[in-house]
């Protein structure tokens, strides 16, 4: 659905070259939920400027839907830009106008008619669930009720692709995950693929499928949530994953109660629910306690992680080790 290639993108600040993005490959495929995690001033807004051609990149292709719009005509990358939808952290609606007429700002102008205008702001309206509010005006709304209507209007003129910058950074957290959980609703009802920047952790973790990491201008790891959540490799990964797991100082390394084997045990999916600990303990004999754990889920993978400490002697340790890895956990002795 796009391939980004070897893009790089150099803006000239008068004095001095500033390198915004280096050499970044990245291909998002048909209806997934990608994500593009990175700090202020990573790159992130850049990246998704060149995806929808609002800024062209130094070097490097860009193809959305099999059209490279590094290269193609004025008039057809005009026609390509009402196929990707955007939506903005601060929304960017017309203030003068109402909720229906934001909505139908894109069909108007790509020349759509009267009657197909109407139906359609009225579907999309029902889709974000502000049917009621169609007369209203956008300093009437709430910030959750802004971002459906820009949702709305990004998905005015049935687009390829939803571009989402910091979509829900300037709202609560309750808000967020009512945002989060429309736009997957969106992604499955429709088939719509997504492409989300953002600097929060938990925002990728509830809602995508895949996730790269942007730091300084590069990517520094890139692959399926799950994978790139449980085993981060770049310290920067391993920072954002840091926003959302509960912080184990005092526990892994320097608890003067602690004298056995500290394990790091990780469930997916199925086994999170299953008593896979219980009985292999039973299986080996050993003892535990549980120093921390919880659960929780990644998109809609359940997941749950939790610090034990084994009471016994090593070689009884490595055997339940090895028995828990047999089933299939991940485990990561910490002590
Ligand atoms: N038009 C521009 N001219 C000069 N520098 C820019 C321009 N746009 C962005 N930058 C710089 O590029 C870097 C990346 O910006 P941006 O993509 O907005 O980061 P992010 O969205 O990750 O916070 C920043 O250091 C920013 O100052
Ligand atoms: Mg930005």
């Amino acid at each position: 659905m796009i391939e980004i290639r070897n893009i790089s993108k150099t803006f000239d600040t008068g004095d001095r070259q500033f390198v915004a993005l280096r050499n970044i490959n990245l291909s998002v495929k048909q209806g997934e939920i990608f994500g593009i995690i990175g700090h202020s001033g990573a790159g992130k807004s850049t990246l998704l400027r060149c995806i929808n051609a609002l800024e062209t990149p130094t070097t490097g292709s860009v193809i959305v839907n099999g059209t490279d719009l590094t290269t193609c005509a004025p008039h057809e990358l005009q026609r390509h830009r009402q196929k990707i939808g955007m939506i903005f952290q601060h929304f960017h609606l017309l203030s003068s106008a109402t909720v229906y007429d934001n909505i139908a700002f894109p069909m108007k102008l790509a020349r759509a008619s009267k009657r197909a205008i109407d139906a359609k702001v009225k579907e999309l309206a029902v889709l974000v669930g502000l049917e009621s509010h169609l007369g209203h005006y956008p300093a009437q709304l709430s910030g959750g009720q802004k971002q459906r209507v820009g949702i709305a209007r990004a998905l005015a003129n049935d687009p390829y692709v939803l571009l989402c910058d910091e979509a829900t950074s300037a709202l609560d957290p309750q808000t967020t995950d009512s945002i989060l959980s429309l736009l997957l609703d969106i992604n499955e009802k429709l088939g719509l693929t997504i492409v989300l920047i953002t600097h929060e952790m938990h925002v990728i973790r509830a809602v995508c499928d895949r996730v790269a990491v942007i730091d300084g201008g590069d990517i520094v790891e890139c692959g399926n949530v799950v994978d790139v959540f449980l085993r981060p490799s770049h310290p920067t990964t391993k920072q954002f994953v840091s926003q959302i797991s509960e912080p184990d100082d005092g526990i892994a390394g320097n608890n003067a109660q602690s004298r056995g084997t500290v394990l790091r045990i990780t469930f997916q999916g199925d086994q999170t629910y299953e008593p896979v600990l219980f009985e292999t303990v039973k299986e080996t004999g050993m003892s535990f306690s549980i120093l921390q754990g919880s659960i929780s889920r990644m998109k809609r993978i359940p997941y749950g992680q939790i610090i034990v400490e084994l009471h016994g002697d090593q070689r009884s340790a490595a055997i339940t080790i090895d028995a828990l890895k047999s089933r299939g956990l991940e485990v990561e002795a910490l002590k």
